[in-house]
C-alpha cells in the first residue's frame, strides 16, 4: 500500500504550525543546552528548538513507514511492559500507548522529557543512561518510585535514531536483551550514515564534512555510523531469534518521487537536517569546550561543505533500517 500525506492530518497540526519562529530563534543565536550526563557522549542538543525537530521528524518518519512504526508482533496486554530507549520527547512513547492501551509504557532519555502533550495514564518518564545505568537507577519524573528490577524487567523493548548515543553497539544490543523476558521483543530503528545516488552507488565517500565526523564520532567515541545494517548481526551474536529486517529510503529528493511518504519525508530533509548537523559539527569537533579560531574556520568550512553536499538531488538517500528480534521464551 502506498504511503499517504500526514501533513493535512488534524491530529498532527500542532506539530507543525507556528514553529517556524522556534526554529528561525535557534539560528539567530539562540543558546543550545544539552544532556549532563558526564559518561554519554549523544552530540545533539536538548532545548525546544531540536524538540520541534524531533516531533517533526517523528510525524514524517510515521508516514515514510505508511503509519506503521511498530513492526514486531506484540500484542497488548494488561501485564505488558514496554520501554522506548531514548524517547527523546517521548512522541514514539505515546505512540506505543495508543497502539497497547493495556501496557504499561516507560520512555527513557538522557535528558528530561519535555510536556508536549496530555499524559495518558499508561505512560512514564524516566532519566537515565541506558549504556551506563540499569533500569533501578532511572530516576522518574513523576514522584512515584522507580523499577526495582535491572533483569528480564520488559516485554517489549524499541529504541530509534540512537546513532548518535550509543558508543558500544554489541553491548546495547545485550542490554536489551537482558532487559526483556523471555518471549520478549526487541526494536530498533537506525540508519547507516552513508549517501547513495538512485544508482545505489556511494556517493559520500569523499565528503570530507562526513569523514571527519566519522573519525570522531567512531574513532574517539566509539559510535558507529553503519549501525542500520549491523544490528541484526548484533542481535544474532547476542541470542535474539527470528530476527527480521525492513529497509525504508530516507530520501534527499523531494522532486522526482510520487510516493507522499517519501517525498514529504525529503522535503522536510532537505530543509532541516542541514540545521541538526550544524550543530552536530560544532559539539563534535569542540567536544563542547567552545571553540579557538582555528578551530571556528574548520567548523565553517565544514558547515559550508556539507550544505552543498546534502543539497537535493534525483535519488540520492541513506538507508533506515528496522531490525527486529525475540528473545527465545526459554532463555534468561
Ligand atoms: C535523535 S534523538 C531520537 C529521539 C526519539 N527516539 C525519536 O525518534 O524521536 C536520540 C535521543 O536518544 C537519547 N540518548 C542518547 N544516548 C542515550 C543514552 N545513552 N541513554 C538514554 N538516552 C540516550 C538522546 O538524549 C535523545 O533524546
Amino acid at each position: 500500500m502506498a504511503a499517504t500525506s500526514v501533513l493535512n492530518e488534524p491530529a498532527y497540526a500542532h506539530v507543525f504550525d507556528q514553529k517556524e519562529d522556534v526554529i528561525s530563534a535557534a539560528k539567530n543565536g539562540l543558546s543550545w543546552t544539552y544532556h549532563a550526563d558526564k559518561d554519554a557522549q549523544y552530540v545533539l542538543p536538548n532545548n525546544s528548538p531540536e524538540h520541534i525537530r524531533l516531533e517533526q521528524q517523528a510525524v514524517l518518519l510515521s508516514g515514510l513507514m505508511n503509519h506503521r512504526i511498530f513492526h514486531a508482533p506484540v500484542k497488548d496486554g494488561p501485564h505488558l511492559q514496554c520501554l522506548d530507549i531514548g524517547c527523546g520527547t517521548g512522541i514514539v512513547t505515546d505512540t506505543m500507548a495508543t497502539t497497547l492501551p493495556q501496557a504499561q509504557c516507560f520512555g527513557v532519555d538522557l535528558s528530561p522529557v519535555p510536556n508536549m502533550r496530555a499524559p495518558k495514564p499508561n505512560v512514564r518518564f524516566f532519566q537515565g543512561n541506558v549504556g551506563t545505568q540499569p533500569p533501578s537507577q532511572w530516576i522518574p519524573n513523576d514522584r512515584e518510585s522507580g523499577f526495582e528490577r535491572d533483569h528480564e524487567v520488559f516485554d517489549y523493548v524499541f529504541s530509534r535514531l540512537l546513532i548518535f548515543g550509543v558508543t558500544d553497539w554489541p553491548a546495547y544490543i545485550r542490554t536489551q536483551f537482558d532487559l526483556l523476558k523471555p518471549g520478549g521483543w526487541a526494536e530498533v530503528h537506525d540508519c547507516d550514515w552513508t549517501y547513495f545516488n538512485e544508482a545505489e552507488e556511494v556517493i559520500s565517500d569523499e565528503w570530507s564534512w562526513l569523514q571527519t565526523l566519522h573519525s570522531i564520532c567512531e574513532g574517539e567515541k566509539g559510535m558507529d555510523f553503519q549501525c542500520g545494517r549491523k544490528v541484526a548481526q548484533w542481535m544474532e551474536q547476542a541470542g535474539f531469534r527470528d530476527i527480521q529486517v525492513f529497509k525504508y529510503k530516507w530520501s534527499y529528493d523531494p522532486l522526482s518521487t510520487q510516493e507522499p511518504g517519501v517525498r514529504e519525508f525529503g522535503e522536510w530533509q532537505v530543509r532541516w537536517q542541514p540545521e541538526m548537523i550544524n550543530t552536530m559539527i560544532e559539539r563534535s569537533v569542540t567536544s563542547g569546550h567552545g571553540a579557538g579560531m582555528v578551530e571556528h574556520n574548520a567548523i565553517v568550512r565544514m558547515q559550508d561543505e556539507m550544505r552543498k553536499c546534502l543539497a537535493p538531488e534525483k535519488g540520492k538517500h541513506i538507508w533506515f533500517y528496522v531490525t527486529i528480534g525475540q528473545k527465545p521464551p526459554g532463555v534468561a
